[in-house]
């Protein structure tokens, strides 16, 4: 699994690097740079309960401002398209996709991202349950579907495994571990209304 882990891993930054040379953009921290930041301005944000200032130009994306500027490198940067869920967050509760959120949009809307649910120590039954269900395989969409998962039980605490399926539709794993990854939300949805 480590093995299968850094080979998607390397797979992935090779992709994005491709892609953002095609392009004729710098990259920084697995997503792409502006070209140019001389637009930028200082832009307050409250993530994961802290208030963050970050200089930057209100069109940018918030995965590039959580990523590059905040080092909240949970989101991930899968294709840059709202076609994949990889860099989901929750804003005011509900799911973003933050590759296409342009960071002026947010306000005072709290954001959540994946390093404000749990802890190594303390993880939230969702993480628990993505562990105890061996979810994740390369793990690149995994945070993209437990903030996912958040939202939807938060919506819908008792869903059943027909709930979760469209829930977590547009959520893609390259790796075909859905059956487990359902089954991980099921689990977190007992878990959850046990306490
Ligand atoms: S990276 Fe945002 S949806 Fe794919
Ligand atoms: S576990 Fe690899 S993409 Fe989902």
């Amino acid at each position: 699994m480590v093995i299968l882990e850094s080979v998607c891993q390397s797979l992935r930054r090779s992709l994005d690097s491709g892609r953002s040379q095609a392009q004729g953009t710098r990259e920084k921290n697995g997503v792409p740079m502006p070209s140019d930041s001389g637009g930028a301005m200082a832009i307050n944000l409250k993530i994961n309960g802290m208030q963050r200032s970050v200089p930057a130009e209100p069109d940018t994306p918030l995965l590039y401002v959580l990523r590059n500027d905040l080092e909240l490198n949970g989101a991930k940067f899968g294709c840059g398209l709202a076609q994949c869920g990889a860099c989901t967050v929750l804003v005011d509760g509900r799911q973003v996709r933050s590759c296409i959120t342009e960071v002026g949009s947010i306000g005072e809307s709290e954001v959540t991202t994946i390093e404000g649910l749990g802890t190594v120590e303390k993880p939230h039954p969702l993480q628990q349950a993505f562990m105890d269900e061996e979810a994740a395989q390369c793990g690149y969409c995994i945070n993209g579907m437990v903030m996912a998962a958040k939202d939807l039980l938060d919506r819908n605490p008792r869903p059943t495994e027909q709930d979760v399926r469209e829930g977590l539709a547009s959520n893609l794993c390259r790796c075909g571990t859905h059956g487990r990854i359902i089954r991980a939300v099921l689990r977190a949805a007992q878990s959850i209304g046990k306490t």
